[in-house]
């Protein structure tokens, strides 16, 4: 059974209206806020430097409660600043020459997709898209055939920031491994929502934040770098320092044993205890259980917004996540999510540049998305829903 009870009381911003944006922010848990300001208490008592020696074991231990998370060793995790800054920090540390291919989904979320296009403005490498199968996810065997010497990365994303669809990232792993490609998974609305395993993904690299599904503080996310990567030297970090990189001769360097050459040294050791804690919160209420909780939440919104008048669903795949999403035919995406927002109800307004290709391919504009997470109460769901009926009715 799950403890709704337990979940609504941890959730202290939950008692302040609807929050149903955990796909762009989620709400921190208490031991999460506690880890983060107890820290910060640490530092203003006895400044940053003694405060990181002081809890050098519990900042160490993170590592450990990420890797938990994803079947994956310590020194395989990074630590870092966002999504983007892992991603980008395995992405230009790639190669690329003209004629190189790149090959990624339908789906792919707008950051990366302009860092390939930067990437082919500099080289001349090519950007392709895996095509879809029916159900509108990244097809695996189309994606097979499509494979020649000239792919020198497969980058997806799993779950995207427009809908609640899943690409099948295992079984594109398996090809992946199948022809020796470097994979990098976009993870960032799996991790914290369903459970995620490294070894099952197949993948190279996967990269996460920790202020979506998995209820970390903003300003968090990670890095996963498989050890036969780290053991090879290759690729390298995109941008290395005197931490991820010991300088001990004047004219070279040698990157250190883990993935942790991809960090920096500076950073924010109390957004980091509040990442473990965020991990250890998942840990302790089992990802089994969330996944389950979170997508009965979803597809019986997706059930009732289907019904409702005027209602288009748009949420792709045979497998659905927790993003639900959806337009009305009379009432602007934007002027719903305002009213929604007069009653203390959050939901996000998804622009099109969110995903452009498969916003171009469905000729979709700006679309309304909720994403419920496991401690939203099914009454504040049919409250969104009475309120739903009302704006659109208007
Ligand atoms: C699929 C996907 N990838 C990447 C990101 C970017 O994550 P971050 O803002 O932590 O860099 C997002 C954020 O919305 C996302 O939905």
């Amino acid at each position: 059974m799950f403890d709704l009870t337990k979940a609504r009381a941890d959730t202290p911003a939950g008692q302040n209206g609807i929050y149903l944006n955990n796909a762009g922010c989620s709400l921190m848990p208490r031991p999460v806020i506690e880890a983060v300001q107890d820290y910060f208490a640490l530092e203003a008592g006895i400044g940053g430097f003694r405060a990181v020696t002081r809890e050098a074991g519990a900042i160490a231990a993170v590592y450990a409660s990420v890797a938990a998370l994803i079947n994956a060793k310590s020194d395989e995790i990074a630590l870092m600043g966002s999504h983007t800054a892992a991603w980008q920090s395995v992405f230009y540390g790639l190669s690329f020459t003209e004629g190189d291919r790149i090959l990624t989904s339908q789906s792919e979320y707008g950051a990366n997709y302009v860092a390939f296009l930067q990437m082919r403005k500099r080289t001349g490498c090519v950007i392709d898209v895996i095509p879809c199968g029916g159900d509108g996810a990244s097809d695996p065997v189309a994606l097979d055939k499509m494979i020649d010497d000239r792919v020198k990365l497969i980058a997806i994303n799993w779950i995207p920031t427009n809908g609640g669809l899943m690409n099948p990232a295992a079984e594109i792993g398996r090809v992946a491994r199948a022809h020796g490609i470097p994979y990098l998974l976009d993870a960032c609305q799996a991790v914290g929502q369903t459970p995620v395993d490294v070894e099952e993904l197949g993948c190279d690299f996967l990269s996460a934040t920790g202020r979506k599904w998995l209820r970390g503080p903003k300003g968090t996310g990670f890095l996963y770098v498989r050890q036969a990567g780290l053991a090879s030297g290759r690729p390298e970090p995109a941008m290395i320092d005197d931490f991820g990189a010991l300088w001990k001769k004047p004219d070279a360097y040698e990157l250190v044993a883990g993935a942790r050459r991809y960090e920096t040294h500076e950073n924010a050791p109390a957004l980091r205890l509040g990442l473990g804690a965020a991990a250890d919160y998942a840990l302790a209420l089992g990802l089994d259980r969330i996944r389950e909780r979170v997508r009965r939440l979803a597809e019986g919104l997706r059930a009732e917004l289907a019904r409702m008048p005027g209602i288009a669903v748009h949420d792709l795949g045979a497998e659905h996540a927790g993003l639900v999403t959806f337009t009305h035919d009379a009432v602007a995406p934007g002027a719903i999510a305002q009213a929604l927002e007069g009653e203390a109800i959050y939901v996000k307004v998804v622009p099109r540049e969110g995903a452009l290709l498969d916003s171009t391919a469905r000729q979709l504009t700006q679309i309304l998305r909720v994403s419920p997470h496991y401690f939203n109460a099914e009454e504040e769901l049919e409250t969104f829903l009475r309120a739903l009926r009302k704006v659109t009715r208007a």
